[in-house]
């Protein structure tokens, strides 16, 4: 029978690449919170692995989030957000931008908060509805790409962060770690955070 030899060299190789940062950061927050935007900033700085949950179902699937939402409804799309982040839970050297609803539905906090380190990216409601409407905005697509916020008026729109973050703040304080501020500085607050 032939042994096949150890070779430590080639097994150091399979390990992780000098340098480079061991961990899982999940990045949370309401819709427009710059969870996406910020988490590529993030990941090209730090050389981490991107992954965004809603493009990740999107691309399996086939199907736009909107697709999903109108041909299946809401319950199916949780539970698609469940199955893929328990798939997400398992990677390693990545920071994953979650969809605003993630947090909220089965045990995905917890879930999170096991397998890595969340990071709520907090803002108030007129700064969500001004990215949502406003320059972050200008080609007017934000809300329609959105289902549960698609052909809402401006008032209305306001009226609804603020209803759903109020809900939703109990489960985004459960992260490890609260974030707030422009662009470039909650990137450097994450970048912090992931390098301790
Ligand atoms: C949702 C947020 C969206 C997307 C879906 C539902 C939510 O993701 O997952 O439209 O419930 O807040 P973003 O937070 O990336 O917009």
């Amino acid at each position: 029978m032939k042994i096949a030899k150890k070779d430590n060299k080639s097994q150091f190789a399979k390990a992780s690449p000098p340098g480079r940062l061991e961990g899982l950061f999940f990045l949370i927050g309401f819709m427009a919170c710059g969870k996406t935007s910020i988490g590529k900033l993030v990941a090209e700085r730090t050389g981490y692995d991107f992954v965004d949950l809603d493009q990740w179902i999107e691309s399996d699937k086939g199907r736009s989030v909107q697709q999903i939402f109108a041909e299946q409804g809401e319950d199916a799309f949780r539970k698609l957000e469940h199955e893929y982040l328990q798939k997400a839970c398992l990677l390693q050297h990545t920071i994953v931008a979650t969809g605003g609803g993630v947090p909220c539905f089965y045990n995905n906090m917890e879930l999170m908060n096991s397998a890595g380190k969340t990071i709520y990216l907090k803002f108030p409601p007129e700064k969500l509805h001004a990215n949502l409407t406003g320059f972050g905005n200008l080609l007017g697509l934000m809300p329609q790409s959105r289902p549960l916020i698609a052909g809402k008026s401006d008032d209305e729109l306001l009226q609804f962060i603020r209803e759903t973050l109020a809900e939703r703040e109990q489960y985004y304080r459960q992260a490890d770690f609260i974030v707030s501020g422009n662009d470039a500085e909650i990137a450097e607050q994450i970048i912090k955070k992931i390098a301790v």
